[in-house]
């Protein structure tokens, strides 16, 4: 049983795809801060501590490959916060099983995760906490697939714990790696978005308001029926996580920036550095010929804005200044139909548009 909630605001921290790595030299061509792991898990970590977390929730792609020396890697880093009383919920995601070593995930962390009621189906189980019940689902479909998939049995399982949640009156988180919306870039959305997609109804049927997910790796937050926060990731884009203050009768989350210090913060900064630089290189390549030097200085600087605020969960509110800037309309212009165009174009999309926090009443 985890601690009681009571009347207390409890504080959690909600992130995901940390890709931990046990090799030693993993690629960073992606990922800005891949070879700097050690020292930045050692500072967010501390900082959990610090920072009195009571629980820390994660949303799968935990580790990079799910190999045994990535698990023990993660599992070193989750027995400091053991240690110190602070719980943590986690469910798997696809890269967790890359080397598919499910029977080893289960007897490395289930006796940490404590779940109070576990799939026989999957790694899928629910874990209590006051009156939360968070459900942290295993979606992933096989080795190496890229999907996120409930087997049949699991949605049967969902069915009968979500009516029996509610029966209790219990406010119910779930929690996956795959999205359950989708966006207007996705060529393949079955890669991003749960299934079966029916699962959403399921959910809204029994009053669950709270999704969170991950896998996309820039945070978001889509409303319908039922609101979905998709964590960030810490390793890449600005380097923020989600805060979340669980109260009896309402969930308020912010993103927040985690902020580097020491000589750490110099290679962050080098790495974050070099990794805009090829961002802004790929962009250059489709604007260039088209205009002027000058010009096209510009219109890069402005997609520099539009991917800070959408790495800072920002697009909300720079969107109006981001239409209004004649450079900016250019630059979206030039890139046409490539997937950054469609990726920029969905995540300014007014009905779509995403913010970096959310309050939920209960
Ligand atoms: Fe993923």
């Amino acid at each position: 049983m985890m601690k009681l909630m009571n009347e207390r605001v409890y504080k959690a921290v909600i992130t995901s795809d940390f890709h931990m790595s046990a090799s030693p030299d993993p690629s960073d061509a992606i990922v800005s801060l891949m070879k700097l792991q050690r020292p930045v898990f050692d500072a967010f970590f501390d900082m959990l501590i610090k920072e009195h977390t009571d629980l820390l929730i994660l949303c799968g792609d935990n580790t990079q490959s799910g190999s045994v020396a990535d698990m023990r890697m993660l599992k070193e880093y989750l027995n400091r916060l053991a240690e110190k009383d602070i719980d943590v919920i986690m469910c798997p995601g696809n890269h967790d099983f890359d080397s598919g070593y499910e029977e080893y995930y289960e007897q490395l962390f289930f006796p940490l995760l404590k779940p109070d009621e576990k799939d026989p189906h999957s790694l899928s189980y629910l874990r209590r906490s006051g009156s939360y019940t968070f459900f942290a689902m295993d979606d992933h479909e096989g080795k190496r697939s890229p999907r996120g998939v409930l087997k049949a049995e699991t949605v049967e399982w969902l069915k009968r714990k979500l009516r029996k949640e509610a029966e209790r009156r219990q406010k119910v988180i779930f929690l996956s790696h795959h999205n359950l919306h989708a966006d207007a870039w996705m060529g393949r959305p079955e890669f991003y978005c749960l299934s079966p997609s029916d699962v959403k109804d399921l959910l809204v049927q029994n009053g669950v308001k709270l999704v969170c997910s991950g896998h996309l790796h820039d945070p978001k937050i889509y409303h319908s029926e039922i609101d979905e926060i998709v964590t960030p990731m810490l390793l890449a884009g600005n380097h923020m996580y989600g805060e979340m203050m669980l109260g009896e009768k309402e969930i308020n989350y912010r993103l927040r920036r985690f902020y580097f210090s020491g000589s750490l913060l110099d290679q962050v900064y080098e790495k974050d550095r070099i990794c805009r630089e090829n961002r802004m290189a790929v962009y250059e390549k489709i604007l260039k010929d088209s205009h002027g030097k000058y010009e096209i200085s510009m219109m890069l600087e402005r997609l520099g804005w539009w991917q800070d605020a959408m790495q800072s969960g920002t697009v909300y509110e720079h969107r109006d200044q981001l239409f209004q800037d004649q450079h900016f309309l250019k630059a979206l212009d030039l890139l046409g139909d490539s997937a950054w165009g469609k990726w920029i174009r969905a995540s300014l999309d007014a009905s779509a548009v995403s913010s970096c926090s959310l309050r939920i009443e209960y």
